[in-house]
């Protein structure tokens, strides 16, 4: 039996996010105490997990070396937060997306853990310097954002307030990739993170080109899932322009820079995603995809099944 199988982490939140890491941490092998002020919420969120569990070895998809019973086993469901976080090395929160109440949280937890235990949080769109600016302690803090659903796109991005220590980025980074995630450092805090940053870059040029007549909404998706999605599950920006100049990233530069430069030029300012403006695409979109919770909800599953098929292939490469 490896060492971590007897650590433990505390999931803070049973949601969405919060079952995901519980059932990432167990297969790697760590005991996790999941935690939801609601009563019964992380109760009936472990039996959840235990159905996605039994799917998953069905499908051979089952992440680590465990099977789905010893996963099972590592995890337990709590509603009290001191007993939730006893002997824990590391925290992990998911709770709703709301600045006070993850101050709150993390000021409890604070209180009631040893002075080497790592807080993380899971927030999409909160800096650090804000989350923890009622923790004493926050060369211990630090933003650990998964993207959705974590167990297949296994991206965290690791976000340090200006105070973490780099022992604690460093021990979040090595925990990430043993439990099989894939993290990535960022240096120093951002809005938005990378993530949600590029993609903000990626929407508004993709508004623009509808809002502005070029495109259809269909289309503009094309682009992205029948071109650039292509090369991007595999290969980023970055080397995908290295690569396609027979010199390498700065013969690519000599070649495009300028051109990339002139259309950056001609991108126009931020759009208008509201109003008037808006409601045409909102419409043509939903002329494709309705958006009442029937086909919402199948176009999702589409998602995932084919997310899950992507995960399968990538994990042979
Ligand atoms: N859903 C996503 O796509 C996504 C992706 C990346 C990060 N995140 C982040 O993860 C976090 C959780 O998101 P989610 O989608 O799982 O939300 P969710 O609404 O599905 O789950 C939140 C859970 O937290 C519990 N909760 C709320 N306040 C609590 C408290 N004080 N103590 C304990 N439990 C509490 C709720 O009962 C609920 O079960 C958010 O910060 C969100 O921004 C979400
Ligand atoms: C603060 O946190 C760091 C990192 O976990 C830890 O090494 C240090 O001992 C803590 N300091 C205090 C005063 O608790
Ligand atoms: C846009 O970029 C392409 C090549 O990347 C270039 O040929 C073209 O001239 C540019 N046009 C404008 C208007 O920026």
């Amino acid at each position: 039996m490896s060492t971590s199988e007897l650590k433990t982490i505390t999931v803070i939140g049973s949601g969405l996010i919060g079952r995901s890491w519980a059932m990432i941490f167990v297969s790697g092998g760590y005991r996790v105490n999941l935690y939801d002020n609601q009563p019964e919420r992380a109760a009936t969120a472990i039996a959840e997990i235990r159905k996605q569990l039994e799917e998953l070895e069905k499908n051979h998809m089952l992440r680590g070396q465990l099977s789905t019973a010893q996963q099972l086993a590592l995890l337990s469901s709590y509603e009290d937060l001191a007993q939730a976080l006893e002997g824990a090395f590391f925290v992990q929160e998911c709770i709703f997306e709301q600045l006070e109440a993850k101050q709150h949280i993390f000021q409890d937890i604070e209180r009631l853990v040893g002075e080497d235990v790592i807080l993380s949080s899971s927030t999409s769109g909160l800096v650090p310097s804000s989350i923890f600016s009622k923790v004493q302690n926050r060369s211990r803090c630090i933003v650990s954002h998964p993207v959705n659903p974590p167990y297949y796109v296994k991206l965290v991005e690791l976000v340090p307030h200006p105070k973490t220590a780099a022992t604690v980025m460093d021990h979040t980074f090595t925990l990430m990739t043993k439990v099989g995630q894939a993290p990535i450092r960022l240096r120093r805090e951002i809005d938005g993170f990378a993530l949600n940053r590029v993609q903000a870059a990626i929407i508004a040029e993709s508004w623009r080109l509808v809002q502005d007549g070029v495109i259809s909404v269909k289309d503009i998706d094309l682009v992205m899932s029948e071109g650039m999605g292509m090369r991007y599950a595999f290969i980023g920006p970055m080397e995908t322009m290295h690569l396609n100049a027979p010199e390498g990233l700065e013969d690519y530069m000599k070649r495009y820079g300028e051109g990339i430069t002139r259309n950056l030029t001609s991108f126009g300012p931020v759009p208008n995603f509201f109003g008037e403006e808006a409601k045409s695409i909102f419409k043509e979109m939903c002329e494709l995809i309705p958006s009442d919770q029937q086909h919402l909800s199948a176009r999702r599953d589409r998602r995932d099944q084919l997310l899950l098929g992507l995960a399968k292939l990538k994990k042979d490469h």
